[in-house]
């Protein structure tokens, strides 16, 4: 593996409170997930990011933290997290965590001494002004769920500014005290060990907030800081960061200095997200062919973290209003399906009818793309939503391992679980959950630990140069190719459901024995690549040459 081990890497990003619950008070834990770092090493997966971890009211899941020096007792204790850590490096698995710091808890004691005077010394570490801005009911995160970005604290006798939800109070990252003390969390975290962090919401923390400008300056050079710190601590540590904002500006976020990224190492590529999305609904590759084209040059150094799912909405407001309406007519046709007007809380195998070719298709497509894949937890066992949950709760219920009450999650009364386990419908925890797709070779979860394995086999993918092969292709066909030191790898996907045959024989000069690697089932021999057969859904991962020559 090269140095720059994130570019390599399958994240697998899982909250502890739903992973697997070691002591029966119905909460995942910390001691639950140790237990299960052999399953995430036979998955393949190189690099946890475990969402947060941090003291919590939980009133938006932990995104709203208390105290950042520690772990919340629901999940543990500072001592088993370093046993996490121990024992996720004896294999060869990495930890970043979420770093969420562009607001605390309402409930956090700086907020609680900010608004008890304004004299406190922590009053300045959040954003207050004296008269209701004319801006707040301005740029919601969470339209509907939250009608202002600033609200009158009675005891403050001032307003405040939240980004998202009114108790979680924005941090003032004017003040070099803030600034410094998020640089101490992170040194603290990679002193226990971790080898990263999942910077949530970015474009909200570099925010230079002007009540009244709801188009507020940016201070990129806070990113510069940040990268330097944590880089001075720990060399090999990665800035994974949710940045949802159009590709144009996401350069910036990345940074470049001499040709080399200076900035976030990493950006979860929400664009082509939206794209994906777009494409499996029309049965179209055209919208992954646009992202790949669109796609700004990185600097060297620079990756993009690609998924299909993760723990929030599936997010389409970077697609057009019709485009949307028809990844929605597809993959959301209730009502309650949505959120925010913008999104679907549903799970991917529920979205594509369960369908096991159509969910194959989609994550041998993303996986092949170019980039570091992120996978949430239970997306592997093809695990559904249950709608009757709120909001984002509906895709956070607890992972199914078996079928033992609970889906072997826990053994506290159902009652006392941290979120009810799916336990009807095709997605109930007796139709999949982990024990039967363990035993059974055919299974969504062997197939996943195949198509990883041949993925860690193909570094070119997260290292090399992805293009569009562009040849003439039968409809819904995407052929691609991934460029690297070690060699040349193509891949043909058919997002439609016709059986098509496919001419790649313009890569046939460059070919050395050309093999599939991974296939959705046993085709004729490669041959000289001018008539590859393809099935409806069908995918092809084919080693085009290697070079030993690295
Ligand atoms: C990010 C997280 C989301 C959270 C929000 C506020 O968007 O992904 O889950 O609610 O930030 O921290």
């Amino acid at each position: 593996m090269g140095d720059r081990w994130y570019q390599e890497a399958v994240v697998y990003c899982l909250d502890i409170d739903t992973f697997e619950d070691s002591d029966g008070d119905g909460v995942g834990d910390i001691r639950g997930l140790i237990g299960r770092l052999d399953y995430l090493a036979r998955l393949g997966v190189t690099c946890i990011w475990l969402n947060p971890i941090h003291p919590s009211p939980n009133k938006d899941d932990g995104y709203d933290a208390t105290d950042f020096y520690n772990v919340d007792p629901r999940l543990g204790t500072l001592g088993d997290f370093a046993e996490l850590l121990h024992q996720a490096g004896n294999r060869g698995i990495r930890v970043i965590i979420d770093l969420v710091v562009n607001h605390t808890s309402d409930q956090h004691p700086w907020f609680q001494s900010a608004r008890s005077s304004p004299d406190s010394p922590y009053r300045d570490w959040y954003v207050w002004v004296e008269e209701a801005p004319p801006d707040r009911h301005q740029g919601m995160v969470f339209p509907g769920e939250q009608n202002e970005t600033w609200s009158y604290d009675r005891t403050a006798k001032a307003w405040y500014y939240h980004r998202f939800y009114k108790f979680q109070p924005d941090l003032n990252f004017s003040n070099r005290k803030v600034r410094d003390e998020i640089k101490k969390i992170t040194s603290f975290w990679l002193q226990l060990g971790v080898s990263g962090f999942r910077i949530d919401a970015a474009p909200f923390i570099i925010e230079l907030t002007e009540p009244g400008n709801p188009d507020s300056p940016k201070d990129f050079e806070f990113l510069t800081e940040l990268r330097q710190h944590v880089q001075w601590r720990r060399a090999d540590a990665v800035l994974l960061a949710e940045a949802n904002v159009e590709p144009d500006q996401l350069p910036v976020y990345f940074g470049d200095s001499g040709g080399s990224a200076n900035r976030l190492h990493m950006l979860f590529d929400f664009m082509l997200n939206g794209r994906l999305m777009l494409a499996l609904a029309r049965q179209d590759p055209e919208p992954v062919i646009d992202a790949l084209r669109d796609t700004p040059r990185l600097p060297a150094g620079a990756q993009w973290a690609t998924f299909l799912r993760n723990h929030d909405e599936i997010d389409l407001s970077r697609l057009t209003a019709e485009q949307r309406n028809e990844v929605f007519a597809q993959f959301g046709p209730d009502e309650n399906m949505h959120l925010y007007g913008r999104g679907i809380r549903r799970r991917l195998a529920s979205m594509l009818g369960n369908d096991r070719r159509h969910i194959e298709l989609a994550y041998a497509l993303q996986f092949s793309l170019r980039g570091t894949p992120v996978l949430r937890y239970g997306e592997e066992i093809g695990m559904g939503e249950d709608l009757s949950l709120r909001g984002r709760e509906a895709i956070r219920t607890p992972m199914q391992w078996s079928y033992k009450e609970n889906a072997g999650f826990s053994s506290a009364p159902a009652e006392k679980l941290v979120r009810p386990v799916i336990d009807k419908g095709d997605f109930g925890y007796e139709k999949v959950n982990v024990t039967a797709q363990r035993r059974d070779p055919r299974s969504l979860l062997a197939w996943f630990e195949r198509m990883i394995r041949t993925l860690r086999e193909a570094p070119e993918i997260g290292s090399g140069t992805t293009s569009h092969i562009d040849v003439p292709m039968p409809p819904g066909v995407l052929a691609h190719r991934a460029d690297g030191p070690t060699g040349t790898m193509a891949f043909l996907h058919n997002l439609g459901t016709e059986d098509v045959e496919v001419d790649l024989s313009t890569l046939q000069p460059e070919a050395d024995l050309p093999i599939d690697v991974l296939t959705d089932r046993n085709y004729p021999e490669v041959g000289k690549l001018d008539s590859l057969k393809l099935a409806g859904y069908g995918y092809r991962w084919i080693r085009v040459c290697r070079s030993t020559d690295v």
